[in-house]
């Protein structure tokens, strides 16, 4: 297989991605998959490549995702904690950072809480920057992993209809959603409560609908939002129960939509508020396609950022 180069160096979002490169991010995605499949799942591609995955917020899917692309491709890896590193004696990301480049990395994936951080990042090292989540800004990899998904459902994802319930305000995959599923020509329209939808995001190419029984109707596949549960009984999500009956996903509400409709979720999930459980686990949902797509993805974007696209073929 012969894959063309993107034009990225770094992978801070999708704002700005060109479709030509986000197609080849996913093709690329599909090839590791077929790899994935095989009895020896590893390839020799980033022999000699050193990545640090440096997590200075909580994540289960996308550090052991990123951990085990890295792992799948043969390259060094070397993951940080910011509990356990010297951040808690006073230390600044960006002397971490030099300290840990001096120590010779090729890439650095990071999830920083503070919007922005991976782009400063990037401005302070030579080596490739990954955007693991930066605040409420972008999660690109995840907005990779749901248009891969949503491609191997329906076999394109030019024209579909697609939906993104929850908290939108505070969502950076619904940023990278909306960036990514607009770049490859899909039709997005975001749903939640009305002081969770950002002021003038449909700047963005989106429509507003705060109906979530008519974005069902309309849409050919979902994507729920997790409601962040820090955010609840502050005032921001006034009930939990009065939020399900809103906006959650549930057996009942789906059962009156008498239509196929897909069922995407970025994960952590809590199952009982944006999605009873008969609903994740149904075949509607292809949650689990998403994590078994993201290791694909990341492997694509790893490879092709640190330049061994030749060893491809060999591969
Ligand atoms: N989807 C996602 O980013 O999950 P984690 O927070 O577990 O990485």
């Amino acid at each position: 297989m012969r894959t063309p180069a993107i034009s990225l160096t770094n992978l801070i979002g999708l704002e700005g991605v060109s479709r030509s490169d986000i197609q080849t991010l996913l093709d690329t995605g599909f090839y590791f998959r077929d790899v994935l499949d095989r009895p020896i799942k590893k390839v020799p591609i980033l022999t000699g490549i050193n990545v640090v995955n440096l997590f200075f917020e909580s994540s289960t899917r996308t550090r052991i995702s990123f951990e085990l692309a890295e792992k799948r491709l043969s390259a060094e890896v070397v993951n940080f904690s910011a509990a356990a590193s010297s951040l808690s004696k006073g230390e600044g990301l960006k002397d971490t950072v030099r300290n840990i480049h001096a120590m010779k990395m090729d890439a650095v994936v990071m999830r920083h809480p503070a919007p922005g951080a991976a782009l400063q990042l990037s401005r302070f090292v030579d080596a490739v920057v990954i955007n693991a989540g930066d605040g409420t800004h972008e999660h690109p990899t995840q907005g990779l992993l749901d248009m891969m998904s949503i491609r191997e459902k329906f076999g394109r994802i030019k024209g579909l209809k697609i939906g993104i319930i929850g908290d939108i305000a505070h969502s950076r995959v619904a940023l990278s959603n909306i960036f990514g599923l607009n770049t490859m020509g899909a039709e997005v329209t975001v749903c939640g409560p009305g002081h969770l939808i950002p002021p003038f995001i449909e700047e963005l190419g989106v429509t507003v609908n705060g109906d979530v029984d008519a974005v069902l109707e309309w849409a050919d596949a979902v994507n729920v939002l997790r409601i962040q549960r820090e955010r609840m009984g502050v005032g921001i999500i006034p009930s939990v129960r009065e939020y399900r009956n809103r906006f959650g996903l549930t057996v009942e509400r789906l059962a009156r939509h008498k239509k196929e409709i897909v069922i995407l979720h970025p994960g952590p999930m809590n199952r009982g508020v944006e999605i009873d459980s008969d609903v994740a686990d149904g075949d509607q949902a292809i949650i689990l396609d998403q994590v078994l797509n993201g290791v694909a993805v990341r492997m694509s974007v790893l490879f092709h950022l640190l330049g061994a696209r030749e060893l491809l073929e060999e591969a």
